[in-house]
């Protein structure tokens, strides 16, 4: 949770630039003019923006069919993805885009590529054909489980060019977590690589794989490489096949589908409250028209743009605003494969100054990092190209926001703090730079047709500066429209707390201008440096270990990824508490979830504490894990059962 106090204390407001103003894609008036619309009429709002940004191939009978908590956008319409991200910004009178950047590629090592959409149009039709010519046909779930290369994206494309639905699984992830994804989906295909470039190193992405599909009880018929590393890789015949050979032989002819406006789109999994997570469904035309209105206005699009979000397209900011959002505006999408500080700390500043990057787009773990590392590396580029600055994944605290704003944007830049979810799709609350003041962490004022507001347990809103729950009281076109194969879980998860209003799992209150100001997750959902990780997930991960007998995992609050995570662990009798067990278990984790949900800080315990009814006293470990660092050795046993008596009336 972000710092309420000097969130309730914070002042300061920053005007939009008149020169930017003047020139932003949306100003005053047009902001205006939409919210107006927007609040009277949020189903009309979003028919107008699905004409104006999406091409579609025949029109919708309704543009919205809502029978809560089941929303259905442009019902009876029809488009494709790939065509509205490729063909429409290379014929006609837009054919001269052909030959324009649609994506700078940066490898880790210093290799990179430039693909016009030409080219990229070209690829993803040469790769939809490599697809169905192995069996992938509409509606079948392809996982993708790849590094930050070009493609992720034209593997991405290629599906939603014939209609089959991806799954991007995190690179990052273990080959447990794999596995289960895989097995959620019902993937019929995996397209991998051999790996990546991460601090240096090549990791390995393959060698998870096969581990994943191990042992044979799995739906996967083929599995493609991409050769990225040269690493040496196992090919099982009948198979394993590689992207290049294919691609060679294959036709770069392949027309669109045209999809039905709810056709599954992707299924992204994100963690939930219980052990298991979570697969997002996102379906066509709603999500596309969502995107790329939000990319259009909130980002200022222009045509000579060279816009960069530094998202891994294996979570939600890499699929709407590296991928989606800008190809469908016929922008120029930045991708970097590797971290931010190799092979120096200096790396994201280099890069700017190398492509001309116009707008930024992070998140506020990563401007953490960097106000540590020192305002040299920044300052050593020329950073001058850039007029826009944006932020995402996590509550950004005010002095944070005073440093991008200073040493990154020169004071010149607006900041748009954009507050949204793998579930919302797109965008939900956020500054608009040509019109709307900001205030440093402040997400402000929702977009335009978006009717957020803050609400007690009871459905009732709250008073101004006071603290509640941030609630969606009308559907939106990216709303997801289900979590895979659990309607149960969607209904209870995001419609169970009001009536037909959207729970997002967030506090937040307002202040008397409207404003808003997210506090973070008040659920069991941690927010580590902007990734979900459930902390029923990672205390499912300890117990698969046969040394321990019962875990809890809290978070306690860190300076530069938010929340950092604190395991309670009691061992089995014989297992020994001390270092080499902490080791141990933080490998296990490692192994059975990834590297994101590695404890921070593991704690013996020889019982956990608990209420009389057998509830684990989680404010208690809370108040524990963010106390005072614990001098001396905390690899020993502790024993809570003294304190768990004294503070039981609490909880
Ligand atoms: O707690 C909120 C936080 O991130 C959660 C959503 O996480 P995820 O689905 O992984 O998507 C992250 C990228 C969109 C939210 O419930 N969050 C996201 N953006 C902000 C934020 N918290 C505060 N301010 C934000 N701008």
């Amino acid at each position: 949770m972000a710092d309420m106090q000097s969130l309730l204390t914070e002042k300061r407001v920053f005007k939009p630039e008149k020169e930017f103003a003047k020139a932003a894609n949306w100003n005053k008036k047009k902001i205006a003019e939409y919210r107006k619309l927007g609040e009277k009429n949020p189903t009309r709002f979003w028919a107008q923006m699905a004409k104006e940004h999406v091409s579609w191939f025949s029109p919708w009978k309704k543009a919205l069919d809502w029978k809560p908590p089941v929303a259905k956008w442009f019902v009876g319409a029809k488009t494709n993805v790939s065509y509205n991200c490729l063909d429409r910004h290379i014929e006609g009178e837009n054919a001269w885009r052909r030959n324009k950047a649609a994506i700078i590629w940066e490898g880790e090592p210093g290799d990179s590529r430039v693909i016009t959409y030409g080219q990229l149009h070209r690829e993803v039709c040469q790769f939809a054909n490599v697809l169905k010519s192995h069996g992938v046909k509409k509606s079948d779930r392809v996982v993708l489980y790849m590094p930050m290369v070009p493609e992720a994206a034209i593997a991405m494309l290629a599906c939603t060019r014939i209609g089959a639905t991806h799954s991007i699984v995190f690179g990052g992830f273990s080959s447990e977590a794999l596995r289960d994804r895989i097995a959620d989906a019902g993937a019929k295909m995996v397209v991998t690589a051999d790996g990546g470039y991460r601090k240096g190193q090549a990791f390995g992405l393959k060698a998870h794989v096969d581990e994943a599909l191990k042992g044979g009880r799995h739906p996967v018929e083929r599995v493609l490489v991409v050769k990225r590393t040269g690493q040496k890789v196992k090919m099982k015949k009948g198979r394993d096949i590689w992207y290049h050979e294919e691609m060679l032989g294959a036709s770069t002819h392949c027309p669109p589908a045209k999809l039905d406006a709810e056709h599954p789109l992707f299924i992204l999994y994100t963690s939930g409250t219980t052990g298991k997570p979570k697969g997002i469904l996102h379906t066509t035309g709603g999500y596309l028209t969502h995107v790329t209105t939000t990319t259009r206005a909130i980002f200022d699009l222009k045509e000579d743009d060279v816009y960069w979000c530094t998202a891994d397209v294996g979570w939600i900011t890499g699929h709407s605003y590296v991928v989606y959002g800008p190809l469908s505006c016929g922008a120029t999408t930045v991708m970097y494969e590797g971290v931010p500080v190799h092979p120096g700390p200096d790396r994201w500043w280099e890069l700017i100054a190398k492509w001309g990057v116009t707008i930024f787009y992070t998140a506020p773990t990563a401007i953490r990092t960097f106000i540590r590392l020192g305002d040299e590396h920044p300052e050593r580029h020329d950073l001058s190209s850039l007029r826009l600055l944006g932020t995402v994944g996590e509550p950004i605290n005010p002095e944070a926001w005073m440093w991008y704003h200073n040493v990154i944007g020169k004071k010149k830049c607006p900041i748009v703090d954009t507050w949204w979810q793998t579930e919302t799709g797109g965008i939900m609350i956020s500054a608009l730079p040509g019109g709307v003041n900001t205030k440093p962490g402040s997400a402000t004022l929702p977009f335009p047709g978006i009717h957020a507001t803050v609400l007690d347990e009871d459905g009732q809103e709250v008073k101004p500066r006071e603290g509640g729950l941030l609630a969606v009281r009308h559907p939106w076109p990216g709303m997801l429209r289900g979590i895979w194969g659990d309607k149960k879980r969607y209904r209870e998860t995001y419609w169970g707390k009001w009536k037909n209003t959207y729970f997002p799992g967030d506090g937040a209150h307002r202040d008397r201008q409207g404003y808003f100001w997210i506090m973070g997750r008040i659920d069991d959902v941690m927010n580590i440096s902007g990734h979900r990780i459930g902390t029923m997930e990672v205390e499912s991960a300890l117990v698969s270990h046969p040394d321990v007998a019962e875990a809890a995992v809290v978070g306690r609050p860190d300076e530069i990824t938010g929340t950092a995570i604190v395991a309670f662990v009691t061992p089995t009798g014989k297992a020994k508490a001390g270092a080499s067990f902490q080791g141990a278990l933080k490998k296990h984790v490692t192994n059975e979830i990834g590297a994101i949900a590695r404890p921070a800080d593991i704690r013996f315990t020889t019982a956990l504490p608990k209420t009389r009814s057998g509830k684990i006293m989680r404010r208690l470990l809370r108040n524990i894990a963010s106390g005072e660092e614990p001098t001396g050795d905390t690899s020993t046993l502790e024993d809570f059962n003294v304190i768990a008596t004294l503070k039981e009336g609490d909880e």
